[in-house]
């Protein structure tokens, strides 16, 4: 299987949005998230808008799209006045049939080149523990570095991009885009979800 990774084009839009909320419906994550829905779908929507750091990317396998990620702007404040800008990664999503087969990989090494070519001095994000060592992302605690609420986690990532740009960050607390927040969002979000469930009804019922 070839993988390739390419920039996103406005023709990708409607799968990228598909990829993502596919990815994003496994067991147990719509229940956690508590709306009802998926949610990342409209992340990826709403990042073309606002708050998007530039970097929306299709992973291909064998021509056909089957990954999908954008990166965020975020900040760490520290103390009352410094704000160190860093990107976030995220949604990032696989097509279920397509994991474990390296395009989640390719997509996270593609974030990486292109934040460091285009100036970001380090990525911070919520993600999956499992990716710190092949990735070279560490804990953001290891640099002193908490989420908005002061809390560290396994969870919370980070990996520089130029060295020594996070020695400016400890004692700082993260803060990322206001579009990660599903809970204070969910009437938009269901309101977006129910085209692709309409959609996917629609689809089943023809299928039939
Ligand atoms: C997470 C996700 C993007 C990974 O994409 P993928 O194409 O399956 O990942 P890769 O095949 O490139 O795997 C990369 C490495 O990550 C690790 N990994 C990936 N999925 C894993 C899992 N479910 N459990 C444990 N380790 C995992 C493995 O160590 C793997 O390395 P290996 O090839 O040496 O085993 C994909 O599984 C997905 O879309 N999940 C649902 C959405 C999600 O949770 N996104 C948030 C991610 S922060």
């Amino acid at each position: 299987m070839k993988i390739t990774v390419r920039e996103e084009e406005e023709r990708d839009y409607r799968r990228s949005e598909e990829i993502i909320r596919e990815a994003f419906s496994y067991p147990g994550r719509i229940e956690r998230g508590g709306i009802g829905c998926p949610s990342e779908h409209w992340m990826v929507h709403e990042l073309r808008k606002r708050d998007g750091a530039g970097i929306r990317l299709v992973a291909e396998a064998d021509g056909v799209p089957a990954g999908y990620v954008a990166c965020s702007r975020a900040q760490i404040l520290v103390g009352d006045t410094d704000a160190l800008p860093v990107v976030n990664i995220g949604p990032i999503g696989v097509l279920p049939e397509y994991q474990r087969k390296g395009i989640g990989k390719a997509l996270f090494h593609a974030v990486l080149e292109r934040a460091a070519e285009t100036g970001w001095g380090a990525v911070m994000f919520f993600g999956r523990p499992e990716y710190c060592p092949q990735l070279g992302f560490v804990e953001a605690g290891t640099y002193g570095v908490s989420d908005r609420f002061g809390e560290i986690s396994p969870a919370f990532l980070c990996r520089e991009l130029k060295e020594g740009y996070l020695s400016a960050a400890r004692g700082g607390r993260f803060f990322d885009s206001d579009i990660y927040d599903e809970k204070r969002h969910r009437e938009e979000i269901r309101t977006f979800d129910r085209q692709f469930a309409a959609e996917e009804a629609n689809g089943a019922r023809e299928a039939r």
